[in-house]
């Protein structure tokens, strides 16, 4: 045990895409110690791949108000976001841009010098009036703009990067504290015990738990399956969005902004679905909206192509000099991936999975809570959680396209800003002791061949590949766009049945240079984690909202589900409040949700 590295850090920082930058650049500039560890090369985090862009009422190109953004977010969220979370990320968001832009963050410009704005989903003037443009875009590669510019400065803030490390757990003590991590550097498979005062969880989502998805490789739960075995429950993971426009069979993003352009949807006969889906916004509703409408679209037998399994998306009526300048990353995707062009023809489209609006529960100091005996809600000391792993909860139901870049940058900066005042008052690092440390060794050994057999678990042997593709395919078949009981039953007995598997998993690459084999054997673990919370929630949840939408149970129950899922290991599901009340305004009241 003695020759394993030992490291201190006022903050450890799980993750390398804006939400974790955002936090590591206040820190260091606090002068404090702090680790940013990440399994990939920080520009390689997801974040590099928001295209569309981050919503600020900024009012640049139409008028616009924070109060209309904080409606449309509730409204969006189907009545289930946290009112006052969601007042506090709207009323911070133009100061978030213009932070970003003074970090050198390379936004689009208007021809008076303004930031761009676009038009995106379920954005209103005057609390549902007409089509906002509210979106900040760097044209379709804004997180990329974003996520290296705040590298950058990450850099010249002296953040320390932990480079291609893969945090395995969470080090937690008897009383509850969380007081670092052990991570192991994928380049040579040494283990490294991160101690630190304080641990932020900025992994992302869990787009891999699907067979087609606009996630990256990466994305595989890690911070949530971290979490979820150190007792912490996840919460609203039911809540899973299909964006409405990923690449059919393939599924690469094409931005939302293709539409805020003014791309539009057509079925196979020819017509413009949305108008019969959402009168008023039409191709720009909310995202939930626009993927049934396509899903009933093709069901009922209006779909395109041979197979009638996708629709079109038109945009050669917006002229090549429009896609060029606007839309550029996303005509190039269709050049590579389709062979072609969209300024002469229409893309191939269908509801694709993009983002996991449940996870771990967090305040909105992005301080991680758990229920504690009658208390809904009791920070668990030390941890801290930020972006699209966490949940706020900002997107409820259903999260706006546009409202994810901006709530990891806001939460990231708030959750740093409570770190600081917390390091005031807990100035010491808290002993580990060595069984804590040596439990946790000796499961980040457990994929190793020379170590026990894992409890109850017979010699078949089970491969990474096969569980993955499999589980993949179950959650995709059981629990997509339309749900309803008798397949989510068989969906959680499927998942169960591949997580009893997961137990005899064993690999063959042995070595420690590089073992891929290794990191993904651990990622499949933090699926599997991700895919029980998700299916057993949903199966619970007995009314449509959102993006969970039950053919069983067609209608929004306010009365009896306007509450917040918390799924853990330990208890199984669980329920707490959802927050209605504001900060400063008057709560926003559930209503019908039209578009
Ligand atoms: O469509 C998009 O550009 C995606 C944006 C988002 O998920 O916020």
């Amino acid at each position: 045990m003695s020759s394993i590295e030992r490291r201190q850090f006022d903050t450890l920082i799980i993750g390398a895409g804006g939400g974790g930058l955002r936090a590591s650049l206040q820190l260091a500039e606090a002068d404090l110690s702090v680790a940013v560890v990440s399994k990939v090369f920080p520009t390689r985090s997801h974040t590099v791949a928001a295209q569309g862009g981050m919503n600020a009422a900024l009012a640049n190109v139409l008028p616009d108000n924070w109060h209309w953004h904080m409606f449309d977010t509730v409204k969006g969220s189907d009545y289930l976001g946290d009112q006052d979370a969601i007042e506090y990320m709207c009323r911070a968001a133009p100061k978030a841009v213009y932070e970003l832009e003074h970090f050198g963050v390379p936004f689009s410009r208007l021809d008076n010098g303004k930031i761009y704005q676009r038009a995106f989903g379920g954005q209103s003037q005057n609390f549902g009036g007409d089509q906002a443009a509210r979106t900040c875009a760097a044209a379709d590669r804004t997180g990329h703009a974003i996520l290296h510019s705040l590298y950058q400065q990450n850099i010249r803030a002296k953040t320390h990067f932990f480079d291609e490390y893969f945090a395995v757990d969470l080090l937690k003590d008897g009383e509850g504290r969380v007081l670092g991590a052990l991570v192991f550097n994928i380049h040579d498979g040494q283990i490294v015990i991160i101690e630190a005062k304080t641990t932020l969880i900025a992994t992302g989502g869990a787009g891999q738990l699907f067979k087609t998805t606009t996630n990256a490789l990466i994305n595989t739960g890690d911070g949530l399956g971290m979490a979820m075995r150190a007792g912490i429950p996840l919460q609203d993971m039911e809540f899973f969005q299909f964006h409405p426009t990923g690449i059919a069979g393939r599924g690469m993003l094409i931005t939302e902004g293709a539409r805020g352009e003014g791309g539009y949807l057509v079925n196979g006969d020819g017509e413009r679905l949305m108008e019969r889906y959402a009168p008023k916004a039409k191709d720009l509703a909310s995202r939930d909206v626009v993927s049934r409408a396509i899903s009933i679209e093709i069901k009922e037998g209006r779909g395109c192509g041979p197979k009638k399994d996708h629709v079109l998306l038109k945009l050669d009526h917006l002229g090549e000099d429009v896609i060029q300048k606007r839309l550029p990353g996303i005509r190039q995707t269709c050049i590579t991936f389709l062979g072609l062009d969209p300024a002469e023809s229409p893309i191939p489209v269908f509801p694709t999975a993009h983002y996991t609006m449940g996870g771990i529960p967090t305040n909105r100091y992005g301080q991680v809570v758990v229920p504690v005996k009658d208390t809904p809600e009791e920070p668990v000391a030390g941890l801290y959680a930020a972006g699209e792993c966490a949940c706020v909860s900002v997107h409820g139901g259903n999260r706006l396209g546009g409202n994810s870049l901006l709530d990891i940058l806001v939460f990231g900066r708030a959750a740093a800003n409570h770190i600081i005042e917390y390091l005031k008052e807990n100035k010491y690092h808290k002993v580990i002791d060595e069984d804590i440390v040596s439990n946790a060794v000796q499961r980040a050994k457990r994929f190793d061949l020379n170590s026990e057999p894992s409890p109850g678990g017979d010699e078949v042997k089970e491969t990474v590949a096969v569980l993955r593709k499999e589980l993949k395919q179950v959650m995709e078949d059981h629990c997509s766009v339309f749900r309803d009981k008798q397949f989510l039953i068989e969906g959680v007995d499927k998942v169960e049945q591949l997580c009893d598997r997961m137990k005899n998993v064993k690999i063959d690459d042995q070595s420690y240079t590089f073992n891929t084999a290794k990191v993904e054997a651990f990622e499949l673990e933090n699926l599997m984690a991700c895919a029980l919370a998700t299916i057993h929630s949903a199966l619970a949840r007995e009314e449509s909202r959102g993006a969970h939408s039950r053919i069983d149970f067609p209608d929004r129950d306010d009365k009896s589900w306007m509450r917040h899922s918390l799924y853990s290991f330990e208890n199984g599901l669980d329920y707490k409040p959802v927050r209605t009340k504001p900060l400063s305004v008057e709560s926003f009241p559930p209503k019908p949700r039209v578009y």
